[in-house]
């Protein structure tokens, strides 16, 4: 007789989440979801990441910052796969309290509960980023699950295709400013072929996991792409580098959580990122299906 695997998706109604529950689902796991808002997941998300209420086997509603929300989070649990994190400013909360101390939460009970695997979503390039406080706050909770004892993956991603969705909603607008000339590369990656990556990662010895997606370009070129897409002429305005720097540093006199989130975005421009490829969605399809939702 085969036993179902009981698998913990943390972050089940943000971008990447939905697809590792929807991945999990097809490969006969039973799925419990932690998420904040139950109403968020009955629809689709704005990139296209499916509505995925009807098919988790048990929901969850917390909130990691609040202990008392997530009590019994890892009963019953076999795998816990985490892509909870802090991707939006938020006026009271920082990467450290969510990526570091949240996740935190979790281990702990996956500690507990002994758990036969933990599979966190970290970033790609991490090292080359280590100083931006969410890349600090992601690589505390690393650092923290591989001395836990439990058996762990740790997926390091590059840009998802609902980071570059940004770029296509500004060049909807009809102007992107662009800090630096674009001339950096990426190979972004969608989120149902990045979920099949985390679901693999269930099996094998404990190990970090690079991955991008299957087409390269510059940042121009994705920006230029958008443009296209949604028919219009490209109108890119070039911001020194030095002026972006000199913002975020304004910008953290009167908000830090807001400073601290956009430093990743500045940094994550000075220099290439081209992950191990994999996947088969292609980011000119994702944008036009964008194209055809809007
Ligand atoms: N986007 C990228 O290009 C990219 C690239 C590499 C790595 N990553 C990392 O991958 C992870 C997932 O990214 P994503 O784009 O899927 O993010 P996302 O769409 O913003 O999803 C984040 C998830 O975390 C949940 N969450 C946040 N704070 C929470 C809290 N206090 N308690 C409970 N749940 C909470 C969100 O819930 P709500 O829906 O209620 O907000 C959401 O389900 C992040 O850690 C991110 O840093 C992202």
């Amino acid at each position: 007789m085969t036993v179902t695997k009981k698998v913990l998706v943390a972050g089940a109604s943000g971008y990447l989440g939905r697809y590792a529950v929807k991945e999990f689902k097809e490969r006969g796991y039973s799925v419990r979801a932690l998420v904040r808002n139950p109403d968020k997941i009955k629809t689709a998300g704005p990139h296209g990441e499916p509505a995925i209420y009807d098919i988790i086997d048990d929901l969850i509603i917390g909130d990691v910052t609040n202990p008392e929300s997530i009590k019994g989070l890892c009963e019953g649990v076999d795998i816990v796969f985490s892509s909870l994190g802090l991707t939006s400013p938020d006026p009271t909360l920082t990467s450290f309290d969510v990526d570091h101390l949240g996740n935190g939460r979790i281990l702990e009970q996956a500690i507990r509960e002994n758990v036969s695997r933990f599979i966190y979503v970290s970033v790609f390039n991490q090292d080359k980023m280590a100083e931006i406080p969410s890349i600090k706050a992601h690589e505390l909770f690393v650092a923290d699950l591989k001395k836990s004892g439990l058996s762990w993956a740790v997926i390091r991603p590059n840009g998802y295709f609902s980071d570059m969705g940004r770029f296509f909603s500004m060049a909807q607008s009809g102007h992107i400013f662009m800090v630096g000339e674009g001339e950096k590369k990426i190979n972004p990656v969608h989120g149902a072929d990045l979920a099949k990556v985390c679901a693999d990662a269930v099996e094998g010895e404990c190990r970090e996991i690079a991955i991008g997606g299957p087409d390269i370009y510059t940042f121009r070129e994705v920006m230029e792409l958008a443009f296209h897409t949604c028919g219009k002429t490209p109108w890119i305005t070039p911001l020194p580098m030095w002026l972006a720097e000199g913002g975020l540093m304004v910008t953290g006199l009167f908000n830090r959580n807001l400073a601290d989130l956009l430093s990743f975005a500045v940094e994550a421009l000075k220099f290439d990122h081209i992950a191990p490829a994999c996947g088969i969605r292609h980011l000119k399809d994702f944008f036009t299906e964008l194209a055809a939702n809007i």
